[in-house]
């Protein structure tokens, strides 16, 4: 059931409205501005019906405060004369739905409440389709990620390591934070292109011989090739085909140097290779942060971008990487 407020300092106004809302509606009244503010600072509401003019504080002010604290709620201003600069205060700052003049038709305002809560109950409806839909591809990609890089938690822990650490480097080279967020999470596919590298290849014990290391290179495009040409993976594609680039230029598959390697695989590689570092892996022992951090910083330059290095020691400096680490 929706909530209606109603708002009036003339107690017949107040009590004629609320009475023709009272079937169908849970009906909220005030008798001042002070009142509304109060129930609007404290319960949901999702339409006002508000005066212009009283005593204590004007419908103008009241309805601003609303389209702040209750953004989503329908405002109607309820007007007994036509004071403009009143009104395009309301119309600009309270971002009104309507707004209704003395003496009213009492059929129209109810139509006018009807079709404004259907289209708010539409949008709500599509804002949960949405929210469905972006959870349900978020853990698609999780998933997919999952599956290529093996099935054993430990890996599954270094995809939501590098997620954090590339979301955190992100932010630190001062993109903004929803850019930082799908950086994140599109750095978890850097390998899917493990999914076309044999298996024989992928958990061979000992080393790789030549021949086979070329084999293993190819991952870097086999993953742009799978993730496709929707535009929503761009950034993925780039992560893949990058993030064994060296800013030198000495990296693979095609040596781009320095600000040629897109920003996103400059810092998922960075974050990859600390995560590989300070993670024990079945030939190698785990590294402590403070040497993992030397040898990155001897590759400043070389293999990172001294920027992104740069920040990452700020990072480490703040605690920020050790939160990560304890996270997962
Ligand atoms: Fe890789």
């Amino acid at each position: 059931m929706h909530t209606l407020l109603i708002v009036d300092d003339d107690p017949d106004v107040l009590a004629t409205l609320t009475r023709s809302f009272r079937k169908g509606y849970k009906t909220l009244s005030a008798s001042g501005g002070a009142a509304a503010l109060e129930i609007l600072n404290t319960q949901p509401v999702d339409l006002i019906i508000c005066d212009q003019r009283m005593p204590d504080i004007g419908g103008d002010q009241v309805l601003s405060h609303a389209s702040q604290v209750q953004p989503e709620s329908i405002r109607i201003l309820l007007t007994g004369y036509t004071d403009i600069e009143s009104l395009l205060t309301c119309v600009n700052d309270a971002h009104i739905y309507k707004y209704v003049t003395k003496p009213w038709d009492p059929a129209e305002l109810n139509l006018s409440v009807v079709r404004a809560l259907e289209s708010l109950d539409l949008k709500r409806e599509l804002d949960t389709a949405r929210e469905l839909l972006e959870s349900a591809y978020k853990d698609a990609v999780v998933m997919l990620c999952l599956a290529a890089e093996g099935k054993d938690q430990d890996t599954s822990s270094h995809l939501y390591r590098v997620q954090d650490y590339t979301e955190a480097l992100a932010l630190a080279m001062d993109v903004d934070a929803d850019y930082a967020e799908h950086m994140g999470l599109m750095s978890m596919l850097h390998d899917i292109g493990k999914l076309a590298t044999p298996d024989a290849i992928l958990k061979k014990p000992g080393a790789l011989t030549d021949e086979e290391w070329e084999i293993m290179k190819e991952h870097s495009l086999a993953g742009v090739r799978i993730l496709g040409n929707n535009p929503f993976y761009e950034m993925a594609r780039e992560i893949s085909a990058g993030h064994h680039e060296n800013y030198d230029g000495s990296g693979y598959p095609k040596g781009l140097i320095g600000e040629n390697i897109p920003l996103s695989a400059r810092i998922v590689k960075l974050a990859d290779v600390f995560d590989a570092l300070t993670t024990k892996r079945p030939y190698k022992e785990a590294w402590s942060m403070e040497d993992a951090l030397v040898n990155i910083a001897a590759q400043s330059g070389k293999m990172f971008d001294p920027n992104i290095v740069a920040k990452f020691k700020k990072l480490y400096g703040d605690g920020v990487l050790s939160q990560i680490k304890d996270a997962h």
